[in-house]
């Protein structure tokens, strides 16, 4: 049975479900589509993970935004999956194969603690605190060997600036950079380019 899932990915997200490596970090402006490619990248490996009961989560800096930001986009994205089900309360999707998809807050660490990971996304992880990836999340890396995925904006936070500059050229890491000029940079390029305006002093 063929089964449609309504997403065509644009160039930087298809390079990134084509390219990714265990460990992989994008940096792109604001709505580029970072937590939709994130969210079927989640899905797609819930689907086609080979090992038993595979296990992906979706974490944000608060529970309550991870329900705001990802959640319907997780159902979404799912629904044409035949025999999911969809546990509102837990924001878990539980699919046929076993696997389970569910998404979490980092301002609860403990909801992440005695799990394993197949594969974790952390959006806006300029916001969380750099200790729940190395003391919760990396060791429940581990076990299987998941995959993780670390998403911000060029203007997120401090811990992500720090992980982007530790790991851009590192070949472990697949590691994608996609600033958008603000507004008003390109009014200023705009203004370069046509050079003074003369008509003006005339
Ligand atoms: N491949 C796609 N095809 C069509 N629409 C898309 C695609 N990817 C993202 N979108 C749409 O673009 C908008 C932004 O997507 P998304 O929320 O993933 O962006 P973002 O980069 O996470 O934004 P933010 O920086 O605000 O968190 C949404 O309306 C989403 O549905
Ligand atoms: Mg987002």
């Amino acid at each position: 049975m063929e089964i449609v899932i309504p997403y065509q990915p644009r160039d930087l997200q298809l390079s990134y479900h084509q390219d990714r490596k265990r460990w992989s970090l994008l940096v792109c402006h604001r709505r580029f589509g970072k937590t939709v490619c994130a969210i079927n990248e989640l899905i797609k490996s819930a689907l086609t993970c080979p090992l038993e009961r595979p296990r992906f989560a979706y974490v944000a800096p608060f529970h309550k935004q991870a329900k705001q930001i990802a959640w319907d986009y997780a159902k979404h994205y799912s629904r044409p999956i035949p025999g999911i089900k969809i546990n509102e309360a837990e924001l878990r999707i539980d699919y046929p194969n076993e696997a389970r998809l569910q998404l979490f807050g980092a301002d609860n660490p403990d909801s992440l603690r005695g799990l394993y990971h197949d594969g974790i996304v952390l959006d806006e992880y300029g916001d969380m605190s750099p200790r729940l990836f190395s003391e919760v999340i990396r060791p429940a890396l581990s076990d299987r060997k998941g995959w993780a995925l670390f998403i911000g904006s060029s203007k997120g936070g401090t811990i992500f600036h720090e992980l982007y500059e530790q790991v851009k050229n590192n070949e472990d890491w697949y590691v994608r950079f996609q600033k958008a000029f603000p507004a008003a940079d390109l009014w200023t390029a705009a203004c370069a380019l046509a050079g003074p305006d003369t008509r003006a002093a005339a």
